[in-house]
């Protein structure tokens, strides 16, 4: 569910995107706009929203783990620029640093210059697309983006005189009791005019309570021009709404899981639990696809017309064709066949790739496995570096023991082949079509087509073993109760003890 490519409103000089701060309040070692959320990033999701607008420069300001958020933000945006804040001097630094670096490489800072945050991942592109289109229109100094909500704790809140205009932004730490009662906030999204921007930045000061330069007191700066300053007030609150720790975050998660639930049900998706399923952003999904409770589709997961997913399974990077059934399975980097069944309880790991009509059943694990179309292993196995031919059945507990311990050697099954229970195909090893194995063949060497391969020596027989060794003994007595009655071929009946009879050979 990719949002749409451009929203065809007028694109802005710029977008400043905030994303130098480490994020203390998430006590991690992962800058805190690198968490994820539904399948990207906190930044991810911004940088999407900002791409929709196809501004004609992105600024991203880094600093708290450069290495690491650089480059992730030009997997998103490869054309940005990436200005460093040596120092995490407050947000009004950090757009100075910005504008600095956009002034430096276009010559000119006019127009209309967006900044957002790293931090608010439920704002859509749309919604940036409404922002900048009501900036252009009003003519306004500044629009920020604002909503109203229950608990404003930790915002920026807004100000307005008696005729409503806003006039400052006061940050949580510095507001008077009456002013923190304030329930629109700040989403830290903005329009600026580019030129009122870079120089009321030059005029902020650090003299508050974090002793930072607020971006916000550019506001306070234009109410004092004489510049108007606009609100872009929205009721979808949820977008304006900052993660500053993990709690806010597995908030923000759930609400833009159900959001992706209900545009995947509203195009034809069955979600039978939608609290407990979860689905990438990035997850591709068909009509009359059924998810059933317990379901993570993750990464560039694909599931076509009729598939069932589901109840309880995992798939990261999974194909699953038409009219497939994938039940309690977990599954990375794999593709399953139309028509085919999976599960329940298996373990699908990469190059997995499952013909047409095929089947991985009960407690199997297939890696780097290529089951072609109507073939079946459907118990207590695993699969590794093979190729299985159209239509060839794996018999129940067979390993397919592709490791010597230094290297991984494969192993190839023809066409039509049936292998017996509990074989062990020793790598690298290759059985023809229309190939037969026995029950617990070891396989060490090649099968001919059409063969039936045995490695097991003839089974042999102790006679009377249990009534010698096992006197007294349930076992004992049931043998030998039945062998008095169909006395065994050669054995001597006499009562109590019976005579040994050393082995018969079957
Ligand atoms: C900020 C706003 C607040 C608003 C809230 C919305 C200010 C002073 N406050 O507060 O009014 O309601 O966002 O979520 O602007 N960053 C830098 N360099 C810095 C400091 C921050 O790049 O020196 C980046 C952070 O990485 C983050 C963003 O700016 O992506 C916002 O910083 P954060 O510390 O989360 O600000 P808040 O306290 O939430
Ligand atoms: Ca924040």
């Amino acid at each position: 569910m990719t949002e749409p490519e451009t929203t065809g409103a007028p694109a802005p000089a710029a977008v400043i995107l905030l994303a130098a701060g480490s994020g203390t309040r998430m006590k991690s070692k992962l800058m805190k706009v690198l968490h994820p959320l539904c399948g990207r990033s906190m930044i991810g999701h911004v940088v999407t929203a900002a791409n929709a607008v196809r501004p004609d420069r992105i600024v991203a300001v880094i600093g708290n783990g450069r290495e690491q958020v650089g480059p992730h933000i030009l997997d998103y945006a490869p054309d940005a620029l990436l200005a460093v804040q040596e120092t995490q001097d407050g947000t009004g630094h950090a757009v100075r640093v910005a504008v600095d670096a956009l002034s430096e490489a276009t010559g000119s800072t006019s127009g209309t210059v967006v900044v957002m945050a790293g931090d608010t991942p439920l704002l859509e592109g749309r919604t940036l697309a409404g922002l900048v289109a009501d900036h252009d229109r009003s003519g306004h100094a500044i629009t920020v983006l604002t909503g109203e909500v229950d608990d404003p704790f930790g915002y920026g809140r807004i100000l307005r005189d008696d005729a409503g205009k806003v006039t400052a932004i006061v940050e949580e730490k510095d507001a008077t009791p009456e002013q923190a009662a304030v329930c629109e906030i700040n989403s830290g999204i903005f329009a600026f005019d580019g030129d009122f921007l870079a120089d009321a930045l030059t005029r902020i000061r650090n003299d508050n309570a974090k002793g930072e330069y607020y971006l916000t007191d550019v506001v306070g700066i234009a109410h004092e021009d004489g510049r108007a300053v606009g609100a872009h007030r929205i009721d979808d609150v949820v977008q304006t709404e900052g993660a500053n720790d993990r709690a806010q975050l597995a908030g923000l998660a759930a609400e833009l899981n159900r959001r992706v639930l209900t545009r995947w049900m509203r195009d034809g998706v069955t979600v039978v639990d939608p609290t407990s399923t979860w689905v990438d952003v990035t997850v591709e999904l068909a009509r009359d696809v059924v998810l059933k409770p317990g379901v993570q589709l993750h990464g560039s997961t694909t599931v076509a017309e009729d598939a069932v997913v589901g109840p309880d399974s995992t798939l990261i990077d999974v194909v699953v064709a038409a009219r497939a059934s994938v039940i309690r399975t977990h599954g990375s980097q794999a593709h399953i066949g139309e028509d085919a069944t999976v599960g329940p309880f298996a373990y699908l790991r990469p190059g997995t790739v499952l013909g047409a009509g095929g089947k991985i059943g009960t407690f199997v694990e297939t890696k780097n496995a290529q089951i072609a179309d109507g073939a079946k292993v459907p118990h207590l196995s695993y699969v590794g570096d093979a190729e299985i031919g159209e239509g060839t059945n794996i018999g129940a507990g067979t390993i397919f023991a592709n490791y010597d311990g230094v290297n991984k050697h494969r192993t190839t099954i023809g066409r039509h082949a049936k292998t017996g229970s509990n074989n062990t195909f020793v790598a690298p090893v290759e059985i023809g079509d229309g190939a037969v194995t026995g029950g617990g063949t070891v396989v060490r060497r090649d099968v001919p087509p059409g063969a039936l391969a045995v490695s097991t020596g003839p089974q042999r027989h102790i006679e009377e073993w249990v009534l010698r060794k096992r006197e007294g003994t349930p076992a004992a007595a049931a043998a030998e109760a039945a062998l008095t009655e169909h006395p065994a071929e050669g054995a001597t009946i006499e009562t109590g003890r019976r005579a040994a009879t050393e082995e018969t050979q079957a």
